[in-house]
């Protein structure tokens, strides 16, 4: 199919799943979406019909040229991670060992450690060594069902270093595991030979790094991390200006660490997202819900960096804010390369339901992305990215821990993984 063209959803279908049952966080459907002993047809890699096997409009083999039985199993929409770290060079096991004998997240950044260790490591790697750490990273993803994968640069924060590793992110894209979308991380954390001169390291953002990322169609969106620790809400400002005078959609790293109003900020400037958000206020979540800006809770760092201050999630809720839950996966503060598990810790931490979890791996995750048109539920029409979960409720994906419970990873209605 070329693009622009819309798929045939008319039977006869390639294929046909029933046997088995539907999550399908549609938009108007609460929690799951569960549809008992469902049925789902797919037509040119997309969902060509959604509903109880009963109503199908004919006998299973006259619909599809091919028929899958579930077993008993749920089909999902493939899990969406809108935030990832996951092109870096070496670890930062030592600086966990650290943290774990007391010295703080903040502590180990002022003296030169924490992001500033990962530049550097990441500044020597080739873009081979980039790409194969990732490519390890994004199996593991996949294998806990993740079909869309936003990468971000950020180890770099100079030109060739932030290109390298948003080539490496299209290069993952191209591989086929899963559908990337890259976002030049600018403003990570002020670079060395900048120490002295921060003016100048915002002039080189907005001055080349986004112009180069956006001319050689590097980026999808541009990132700053706003805090006491990285960048000023002034800084963050002008950098994501740039990043929307050439087109690119905008994300913050929000209030993690302390309340920066960067949750005002991602709405005032129509921020697709902001992230972490611990710290975020009241007048932060108002700002957020009058904007349509997507939150993006972020457990696993919560739970690494042993934080107390969690996300005003009922406040969220209440005003309607979508929460997208994603691993943050790093080297620092998110060594984690398991939605799934992701998912446990927003519920367990930060007291998001089972449900409400599921939804932010999927509908507000891609929603988080601008996919929520493409994917992200299981709604005729968009891409047929689908996972088949060995569980008898959908419930039980946020709840076992480190199970492997995916049985087939599909994408565009083909089967791109299997244990
Ligand atoms: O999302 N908060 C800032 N950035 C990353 C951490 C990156 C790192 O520590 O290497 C985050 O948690
Ligand atoms: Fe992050």
């Amino acid at each position: 199919m070329k693009p622009g063209e819309s798929p045939d959803l008319r039977p006869p279908w390639d294929r046909l799943w029933l046997g088995g049952h539907l999550a399908t966080v549609a938009r108007d459907a609460s929690g799951f979406g569960e549809i008992l002993d469902g049925a789902l047809g797919v037509s040119q890699g997309r969902i060509a019909w959604v509903g109880l096997r009963k109503d199908l409009p004919a006998p299973p083999h006259r619909l599809a040229r091919e028929v899958h039985d579930l077993g008993g199993r749920w089909l999902t929409p493939g899990l969406v991670d809108c935030h990832t770290h996951l092109v870096f060079a070496g670890d930062r096991a030592g600086e966990f060992e650290e943290r774990l004998r007391g010295a703080s997240y903040q502590e180990i950044a002022a003296r030169g450690g924490g992001i500033r260790r990962t530049l550097e490591a990441t500044r020597g790697a080739s873009e081979e060594e980039l790409f194969l750490g990732a490519l390890r990273r994004l199996r593991a993803l996949r294998q806990g069902g993740v079909t869309t994968v936003e990468v971000k640069s950020g180890y770099g924060q100079d030109l060739d270093t932030e290109l390298r590793m948003l080539r490496v992110a299209r290069r993952l894209g191209a591989e086929g595991l899963a559908e990337i979308q890259a976002t030049l991380l600018a403003a990570h954390v002020l670079p060395p030979e900048f120490a002295a001169d921060r003016k100048g390291y915002v002039e080189l953002v907005v001055q080349d790094l986004i112009p180069r990322a956006a001319a050689e169609g590097l980026a999808d969106a541009v990132d700053v991390f706003c805090d006491r620790i990285a960048f000023t809400s002034e800084e963050c400002e002008e950098i994501l200006l740039a990043g929307k005078r050439f087109g690119l959609a905008l994300r913050i790293h929000a209030d993690q660490l302390s309340d920066t109003g960067g949750a005002e900020l991602a709405a005032r400037l129509g921020a697709r997202t902001a992230d972490h958000l611990e710290h975020t206020s009241q007048a932060g979540v108002a700002a957020m819900a009058r904007a349509g800006t997507v939150a993006v809770l972020l457990p696993g760092a919560f739970h690494v960096l042993g934080e107390t201050v969690r996300p005003p999630v009922a406040a969220f809720r209440a005003a309607g804010v979508p929460m997208a839950v994603a691993t943050d996966l790093n080297p620092g503060s998110s060594p984690l390369a398991c939605l799934p598990l992701a998912l446990n810790l927003a519920c367990i931490h930060f007291g998001l339901t089972p449900a409400e979890a599921f939804r932010g791996a999927t509908l507000h995750g891609a929603r988080a992305l601008g996919l929520d048109g493409d994917r992200g539920s299981l709604e005729v029409g968009k891409r047929a990215d689908l996972v088949i979960w060995d569980v008898g409720h959908p419930r039980e994906i946020p709840y076992w821990m480190g199970f492997p419970l995916v049985v087939e990873v599909i994408r565009g209605g083909e089967v791109v993984f299997t244990p």
